[in-house]
């Protein structure tokens, strides 16, 4: 196995058995989604949608994507779907989504706050540093809940407590923060998961 696969592998088996930090949650549901900006990139791009791992052999090319295949390619078979955003011809950010109730990328995703309805977890975003700060970001999350939010489902994104970058953009594509998550999971135990609620009223399902 090449080194990338198993670092990758070493990721993935990471986030299984060890979770810790201050989340913030943040949520859209069909209500928001209605307020939700029509945001476009500042640069010409387009994205796309990939649902299956057959699909993302075409991607092999571009080599920020050859270099976490084995990551994306397992996620796809947890019926995640990959949004890659291309700008000319490359490949400029990515993000992953979970649906919920089918596959938890991260075991904090096992609180009570992510449970209830379909719902879908925003992972594994980020747009590549020569880009950052052209709307490529929230331009993706509008497009994830777009796509995702017909009638009663909720999508989900979190953000590291200090990430600012993070919550701005966010915030641009309308999504609302709903709370505060404090975790810690080592191995098979959960010794902290306590969330702390900033919105009066809960994001309805
Ligand atoms: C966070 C991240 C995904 C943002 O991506 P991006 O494509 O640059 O974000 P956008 O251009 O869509 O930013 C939208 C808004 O967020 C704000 N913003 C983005 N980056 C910012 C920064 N570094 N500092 C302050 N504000 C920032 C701006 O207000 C921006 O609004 P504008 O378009 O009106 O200028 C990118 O910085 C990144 O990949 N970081 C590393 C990985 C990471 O933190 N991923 C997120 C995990 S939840």
């Amino acid at each position: 196995m090449e080194l990338n696969a198993v670092l990758s592998w070493l990721s993935l088996l990471k986030h299984r058995f060890y979770c810790s930090g201050e989340k913030y949650v943040f949520g859209m549901s069909a209500d928001t989604l209605v307020g939700m900006p029509d945001l476009s990139p500042r640069i010409e791009s387009r994205c796309e949608v990939i649902r299956d791992p057959a699909g993302f052999d075409r991607q092999t090319s571009y080599p920020e994507i050859k270099k976490e295949i084995f990551k994306f390619k397992y996620y796809l078979r947890q019926g995640c779907q990959v949004y890659l955003v291309f700008h000319q011809n490359a490949v400029v950010a990515h993000a992953v989504v979970a649906r919920l109730n089918r596959f938890r990328p991260y075991s904090f995703a096992n609180h009570a706050v992510f449970q209830g309805g379909t719902s879908y977890l925003v992972f594994y975003g980020q747009t590549f540093p020569e880009y950052r700060g052209q709307g490529i970001n929230s331009y993706i999350l509008t497009q994830i809940c777009k796509n995702n939010i017909k009638t009663g489902e909720r999508v989900f994104v979190t953000s590291d407590w200090d990430n600012v970058a993070s919550h701005k953009t966010i915030q641009k594509a309308g999504f609302k923060k709903i709370g505060v998550l404090n975790y810690l999971k080592v191995s098979f135990f959960t010794l902290r998961a306590v969330f702390k609620a900033t919105e009066v009223e809960p994001l309805r399902s």
